[in-house]
Parts: C-alpha cells; structure tokens; sequence
C-alpha cells in the first residue's frame, strides 16, 4: 500500500476502513479513513495516527517514504483512539521521537495509554516548532470536539491539519476532493457535522475565525476526502452550520403501533405542504438515527411522533430524542404528535423534552385517543399553526 503525495515532501500515510459500519452509533455506510501525514525535513514529523488494527497498513505506506523509526515528532492533534490508536506501535519503532499535543492531550494520553517513557511536549495554546524548511504552528481548539483538540498549520506549504474538524466518514481510493464526487463528498461532510461537531458550533465559530487569518490552499482532515479544491465552499458551510442555519423544511420523525400516529404524521405532512413548507416523512422503523440527524442539521420544523407503550414513548422514539438531546440542535420549531389509548403519557413526555431539555419554540401538540378519524386529521391542518 502505497504513500501518497500531497505536496513535494508532504505525503497522506493513513489507513482505510473499507468495513466501517458503526462509528459510536453512527451509521457509517462508507466506511471511514483515519488520515496521518508524513513530513519529510531536517526533523521527520507524522501529523495523527490510526485505529490501532491499521497501524500495519500506516506503517507499510511509511515505509514507502521512508524509515518509519527514523521519525522525530509526532503530532497527537487530539486523543480520541481512531487517531491514536497506533501510537504505542509507533513509538516501537521510534522510540526517540517526541509528541506534540496540548496540555489536556498530554494528560488525556497517560489515561489512555502506558505513557511512562513517552516523550511529550505539550503545547499551551499556541507554539511554533521549526521542522527545517518549514514551521508548524500548533494552536490548541478545544471543543472541536473533545477538550484536547489542536490544529496544525504550515505556512510554508498553506496546509491546515484541521483534525476532525472537515473530515467524512468516506473510505475510498480517491484522496482529493477533485477527484471525487462533490455531492457525495458533502453528503458525508454534512452527515459527520451532523453527528460529531453540532453541539460545538461556539467552539467551531472560534476555530473558523482562526482559520481567517490564515492561507490555506490544502485542508487536510483526519477522516476521508483532502480539500484542495473547494476549500471556500467547506468554510462557508460549516459556517453556515455553525449559526444554526436552517431551511423551511419540516421533518415528521415518528414511530407507529397500528398505524395511528402514523396517519396522523401524514395528516401533518399535508399540513405543511399547506403553508408551501417542504417536508419529509420519517419512520423510525426504516431510517437510521444518524441520516435522521443529517436532515435535522438543516431542518426549521422538528416534529416527534410516538403512541403510548406501556406509559412511555416507543424505544424507537425515546432513543432518537436522546441522540437529539445529546446533539443539541438550536434554535428549531417542535411539535409532538402520537395516538393513545388510555394515557398520553408519551405525547406529554415528548412535548416536555423538546421544550424543556431542546429548548425548541413549540407548536400546538396533536393527541389523539384511538384511531382518528377522516375529519379528525382534517383537522390538524387547522391546529398546528393556530
Ligand atoms: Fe475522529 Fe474525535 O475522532
């Protein structure tokens, strides 16, 4: 397996997770890369690692450059194991190299991994090291999206090593973004936004405004595809997402006992192809929680629908809405929606945790006992907007 070259002397050294299917409950239908780069100057510098069953593959495109344990620095731009995962293989083979990480990387490190004849320098909030021909600036960005995350840039050559920050979830044998499918390649920058950065957009916001100040011709992320040619447009759009953009769009995320609450969400839907607002059934049944969260990254309207089992939401339903939580969309329009039969404990529990726990603005709740009717669901076009 090959090294490849990103600019004279800079080359991609990662590993490729062709069967990636589950990243943390995250669907990955793609698969997933875990990007490091090598350096080649006076000091021999590899930016990132991978999980720790790719280290062989890592290490066998190194070995098409060079040596590997003829590597000086390390850089740990954040903790999180698809990224340092082999480092306790790599400092096998190079023993004497040192890690550049934060403050909190260096800490996060020992309660990971046997560090104790590691040699780390950790960075405080910004440093420069000189690598020969070139520098790398270090600036430590926490919260995109663990405490110990740093970004890596090197003037010389305009490269940004961005981390997780503008990575997809893509295993392909493509490296560039001109040299793969643009819809595709923003389908999963969206998708990975969605699912990994979205409670962080303070902390996002904080970093685009470093990234400003910089030239940038190459963005190289720790997953999937290498900007180099539509960097403005991945700027703007996690820009974009970072100020909770969102678009008329109503999603109508659901699941349904005997086909009530489903009737009800498509009485919904009619509702809001009324007000001309574009719209799109989702069963929980049949979409994963992770698309869902894809479409909710943009989506003004976020209503949940779920009959009463039992007292309680449908498990369907309850674990969507604590996936939800946990991602903390802002600034959205909720409605809860469901069919019951003695209690409308589930309705109630939904309307609380959109309103409470999201803090969404809500509409007016649709409840319905039993089965409705063909007047009832005419119905609730009238009432979701009063
Ligand atoms: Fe790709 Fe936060 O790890």
């Amino acid at each position: 397996m090959n090294a490849v070259k990103i600019k004279e002397n800079i080359y991609w050294v990662g590993g490729i997770d062709w069967n990636l299917r589950n990243f943390h409950g995250y669907l990955t239908q793609r698969g997933s890369t875990y990007n490091a780069f090598l350096i080649i100057d006076e000091k021999i510098t590899l930016i990132d690692t991978v999980k720790h069953y790719l280290a062989d593959e890592m290490f066998e495109r190194i070995s098409k450059v060079i040596d590997p344990s003829k590597i000086d620095y390390i850089v740990c731009n954040h903790v999180e194991m698809d990224h340092s995962g082999a480092l306790p293989k790599v400092l096998e083979y190079c023993p004497n190299a040192t890690i550049i990480t934060s403050q909190v990387g260096a800490d996060n490190l020992k309660l990971h991994y046997e560090t104790e004849n590691w040699k780390i320098q950790a960075i405080k909030k910004t440093e420069t090291i000189n690598i020969g021909k070139r520098n790398l600036n270090f600036v430590v960005t926490p919260m995109v999206h663990w405490p110990d995350n740093m970004i890596t840039y090197c003037p010389e050559e305009e490269i940004l090593f961005s981390n997780d920050g503008f990575g997809q979830h893509i295993a392909s044998f493509e490296r560039f973004d001109d040299e793969f499918p643009l819809n595709i390649l923003m389908e999963e920058n969206a998708k990975y936004y969605a699912n990994i950065v979205l409670p962080y957009g303070e902390s996002v916001k904080k970093e685009l405004e470093i990234a400003k100040t910089l030239k940038i011709s190459i963005i190289c992320p720790s997953h999937g595809i290498i900007w180099r040619k539509n960097i403005d447009l991945a700027i703007q759009t996690y820009e974009k997402w970072a100020n909770n953009f969102t678009e008329n769009k109503a999603l109508i995320i659901y699941d349904t006992m005997w086909g009530s609450t489903e009737s009800i969400a498509k009485a919904l839907y009619k509702a809001f192809e009324i007000k001309n607002i574009a719209v799109e059934l989702l069963n929980l049944q049949f979409n994963h929680i992770s698309d869902i969260m894809t479409k909710v990254l943009t989506a003004k309207y976020i209503c949940i629908g779920s009959p009463t089992l039992n007292n309680e939401i449908m498990p369907s339903v309850s674990g969507f809405l604590t996936y939800l939580k946990g991602l903390a969309p802002k600034d959205r329009i909720g409605l809860a929606f469901g069919s019951y039969g003695w209690s409308m404990a589930s309705i109630n529990k939904i309307e609380n945790i959109l309103k409470d726990e999201c803090k969404f603005t809500m509409l007016n709740s649709i409840k319905h006992k039993y089965v409705p009717k063909e007047n009832d669901l005419k119905r609730i076009e009238n009432i979701i907007f009063e």
